[in-house]
C-alpha cells in the first residue's frame, strides 16, 4: 500500500486537511501526518477539533458522525446536505475504522529523528493541505527548520510528487514568485480554490472539489464529485 505524507499548516481551510486525511485512510494508504503550532490553532479555531502537536487519536479527527453536534462547524463543512439529499458520511468505512485509525502516524513537527525527515524513508508523495503563505516561503527559500520543510525538501529532492494547497487572498508579489519557484522547481501548486461547475449542493462538495483534484495528483482512486464529461 502506498505511504503519503500529509502536513498541516496554519492557513485557512482545516476542513481540506480531515477530508483528505480521511479519504487517503479509506484508501488502504499509509498516512504520515505532521501538523504546525498555528496548524493547531487553526484546526482547532475552524473545526473545535482538540488536535495537540504531541498527542493523537484518529477519534479526534474522526469522530462519529452520530455524536457530531449538527450545529458544530465540522458537521457543517463535511456532513450537512440541503433536506431531502443524501446523506455524507466519513469515507473511512465505519466496519473498517480501526484498521484506517491504525494506519495514520502523528510525527512531532520538530522531529527530525522521524522517516519522514529522511529520502530513505519511501512515501508515494507529499501534501501539504493547507498550505500557509509562510509555510510556502520557507519551502521556495529552500529553509528546513522543521519537519514540514524537511520533509517537502526530502520529495523535492527524491523527484517525489509535492503537492501545495495554498490559501490566501488577495496575493502579493513575493507569494507569487514563492508559486512560481516551487512550481518551477517541480511542485504541484494547487491553491484551495473550488470550483462551482460541478453543482456543489453543500459545504462539503465544495471541500470534495479540492480534494479530488489533490487525489488525482496522488493517483489515489475517489468518487468524491462526478468528473466533467461522464455522463454515468
Ligand atoms: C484563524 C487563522 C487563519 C489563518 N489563515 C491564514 C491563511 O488563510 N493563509 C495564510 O497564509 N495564513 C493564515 N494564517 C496565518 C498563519 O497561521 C501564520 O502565518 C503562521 O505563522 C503560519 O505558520 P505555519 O506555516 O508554520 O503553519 C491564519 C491564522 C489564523 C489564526
Amino acid at each position: 500500500m502506498p505511504q503519503f505524507v500529509v502536513a498541516i499548516t496554519g492557513a485557512s481551510g482545516a476542513a481540506y486537511a480531515v477530508r483528505l486525511l480521511d479519504v487517503l485512510l479509506a484508501s488502504g494508504a499509509e498516512v504520515h501526518m505532521t501538523i504546525s503550532p498555528a496548524g493547531v490553532q487553526v484546526v482547532g479555531h475552524e473545526l473545535g477539533l482538540p488536535v495537540t502537536l504531541n498527542d493523537f487519536s484518529a477519534d479526534v479527527i474522526f469522530p462519529d458522525r452520530k455524536t457530531v453536534n449538527p450545529e458544530s462547524p465540522l458537521f457543517k463543512f463535511l456532513f450537512a446536505t440541503p433536506a431531502g439529499m443524501p446523506e455524507r458520511r466519513w469515507a473511512i468505512d465505519a466496519e473498517n475504522k480501526s484498521d484506517a485509525f491504525a494506519r495514520l502516524h502523528l510525527h512531532h513537527f520538530q522531529n527530525f529523528m522521524t522517516g519522514i525527515a529522511s529520502g530513505s524513508f519511501q512515501t508515494s508523495g507529499m501534501v501539504i493541505c493547507p498550505c500557509s503563505m509562510g509555510t510556502l516561503g520557507s519551502l521556495a527559500s529552500g529553509l528546513s527548520s522543521n519537519l514540514i520543510h524537511r520533509a517537502a525538501n526530502v520529495h523535492l529532492k527524491e523527484r517525489r510528487p509535492l503537492i501545495v494547497v495554498p490559501r490566501e487572498t488577495p496575493l502579493d508579489e513575493i507569494g507569487l514568485a514563492n508559486m512560481q519557484t516551487l512550481s518551477n522547481a517541480g511542485v504541484i501548486v494547487l491553491p484551495a480554490m473550488p470550483g462551482l461547475y460541478h453543482e456543489p449542493n453543500c459545504l462539503g462538495d465544495l471541500i470534495d472539489f479540492v480534494v479530488a483534484r489533490i487525489c488525482d495528483q496522488l493517483g489515489v482512486e475517489h468518487q468524491l464529485m462526478k468528473r466533467w464529461g461522464d455522463s454515468r
